[in-house]
């Protein structure tokens, strides 16, 4: 069925990197209502902003401590309501992070929790006596360490599966869940147009809190197994759907990890009224293979084509390659060194023209890359610290531990917007919170507002193609040239629509016998080569779309 967030185009602010708008170096929501106009014209058309709630920041606003109010640093709930107004008067839809596994332990309902046992809030969150003078049980946290910590004052432990200040809600208690719809009705109430959920996929844990086995003998083993999409998850997903998204217009994509395209059907079926859409994580998961080693072609087809193929006319996918948990598509798909535009690209051409809806991270749209770190008071994020203890105490060097986090670290993604090339990137007047990535003086917005060639004009161009033919919209995928070790070429058809995407997906350059996939009759629309040499040879990241 059409709707408009299948049609939409979506851009993710990261509002601390974004633009800072009153000299303190951090960026907030006036800076980001500075460039609404920015986005629109780029044609974005619906805006994801990451946590902007009241926060002590131990994860960046991701351990929230009232969900009714705006942190300080950004703004104020007026703020917000103008931005909100402004976003809508151009035509444009928001959305907002719905952080609900956890909140922060300076939330009102955590402290009322931890006050003492027979609190009336004790059972918002999952609180345990310890076993044998220990952790109730061995699960390690996803940011490493125990899933645990230890109360002193009421003598027991809490649950948290990211850091110490991020405890679990526990989504058994209704009161948990009441309490969330109603903040929920709240925002919606004031007219945003949807979610994107935090980490829901955690929000079930296995019932007994049971050790996992532990073959190796480890001090905290990794615990996926008794929390990522437990069985019985979905019904939360449901009541949420039927007590809230069900009463309003709005979009809703989850942070679904460890999901497989076989499974995906059950989360976004059109019918069954849950989610619209998921962040699904198994093209990410490519990501993690040794630093300098590119996932091949034949796993991005893999993927890619069994989630295409999956939800073709049962549901929709989200479509995304960057965020602010990831380092930078060009430094670790493309090759910065010798063919950065050509990279830049022909990535983003890749996925864009998928069936979904795309998803730009901010900076993702000049070709923003990685940047460069030279010791742990270099690095913000909490998860970065929590490995640079971990490693230093499996005896690795400052130099491992390095290479490693720039490889794989998600500061890499949240140093400050590059707007231009003056001091501080046209981010702030003052002084950053955050590292600028050196590259500004060349990669910036300003630079590429000027330049046809740009990374960013070649975003402008793909989403204006993307508007204009339905086909691209909603036309059915069909994966091309399937086993061709460089090329990854897709169809896109409705009725009588046609479109063939076509990326070379390395340095060097790729051809393919006519009989293969004729060009006869075909015109090309979008480009990123000056001028087509030979049809039946793409240049290294050359890409090209025809319409037949
Ligand atoms: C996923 C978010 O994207 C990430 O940034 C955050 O650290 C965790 N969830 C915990 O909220």
């Amino acid at each position: 069925m059409a709707t408009w967030w299948k049609e939409a185009v979506a851009y993710q602010i990261y509002p601390r990197s974004f633009k800072d708008s009153n000299g303190d170096g951090i960026g907030d929501l006036n800076g980001i209502t500075e460039k609404l106009d920015y986005l629109k014209e780029l044609g974005i058309d619906l805006i994801w902003i990451c946590p902007m709630y009241k926060s002590p920041n131990d994860d960046n606003g991701y351990d929230i401590s009232d969900y009714q109010q705006i942190m300080a640093e950004f703004g104020t709930m007026a703020d917000f309501d103008r931005l909100l107004a402004e976003v809508h008067a151009r035509g444009m839809r928001l959305i907002i992070d719905l952080v609900v596994n956890h909140t922060s332990d300076e939330h009102p309902w955590f402290l009322e929790s931890s006050s003492s046992r027979d609190n009336p809030k004790r059972d918002w969150y999952t609180w345990r006596d310890g076993k044998n003078g220990a952790e109730p049980n061995n699960w390690e946290g996803i940011f490493k360490g125990s899933a645990w910590e230890f109360d002193p004052q009421t003598e027991q432990y809490y649950l948290h599966l990211f850091t110490r200040r991020q405890p679990d809600l526990n989504w058994e208690n209704p009161q948990v869940r009441t309490a969330v719809y109603d903040m929920m009705h709240w925002w919606l109430a004031k007219g945003i147009d949807g979610f994107r959920i935090d980490a829901i996929c955690h929000m079930k844990k296995e019932p007994t809190l049971a050790d996992v086995p532990n073959p190796d003998k480890l001090r905290y083993v990794p615990s996926m197994k008794s929390h990522l999409n437990y069985d019985g998850l979905l019904e939360y997903v449901d009541d949420m759907s039927r007590n809230v998204f069900q009463h309003y217009d709005i979009v809703t994509v989850g942070e679904v990890n460890g999901l497989d395209s076989a499974h995906a059907e059950e989360w976004v079926g059109e019918h069954r009224n849950r989610l619209n859409m998921v962040f699904q994580f198994e093209h990410v998961r490519l990501w993690e293979t040794e630093a300098g080693i590119r996932p091949s072609p034949a796993q991005l087809k893999k993927i890619f084509t069994a989630w295409q193929e999956a939800l073709e006319g049962k549901g929709w996918n989200a479509l995304y390659v960057e965020n602010h948990d990831l380092t930078r598509i060009t430094s670790r798909w493309g090759d910065t060194q010798h063919y950065w535009r050509e990279s830049a690209t022909c990535l983003a051409t890749l996925y864009f023209l998928m069936q979904g809806t795309p998803f730009i991270y901010q900076g993702q749209e000049i070709g923003m890359t990685n940047t460069r770190f030279s010791g742990l008071a270099d690095f913000d994020d909490v998860s970065a610290k929590n490995m640079w203890r971990d490693m230093t105490a499996q005896g690795k060097s400052e130099e491992e531990i390095i290479a490693f986090l720039t490889h794989t670290g998600r500061d890499n993604s949240r140093t400050p917007m590059q707007w231009d090339h003056s001091a501080n990137a046209g981010f702030s007047e003052a002084k950053p919170w955050f590292q600028v990535n050196a590259n500004h003086t060349i990669i910036n917005v300003a630079a590429q507002r000027q330049d046809p060639d740009s990374v960013l004009n070649f975003y402008r161009a793909l989403i204006a193609l993307r508007k204009k033919e339905r086909a691209l919209i909603y036309g059915r995928y069909r994966l091309v040239l399937a086993d061709h070790p460089q090329i990854y070429a897709y169809w896109r058809e409705q009725d009588d629509a046609k479109f063939l995407v076509l990326c070379n997906l390395s340095s060097k350059s790729a051809q393919w016998p006519e009989g293969d996939l004729s060009l006869d009759g075909a015109k090309c629309v979008l480009g990123n080569a000056a001028q087509i040499d030979e049809p039946y040879r793409l240049h290294h990241w050359e890409t090209r779309v025809y319409q037949f």
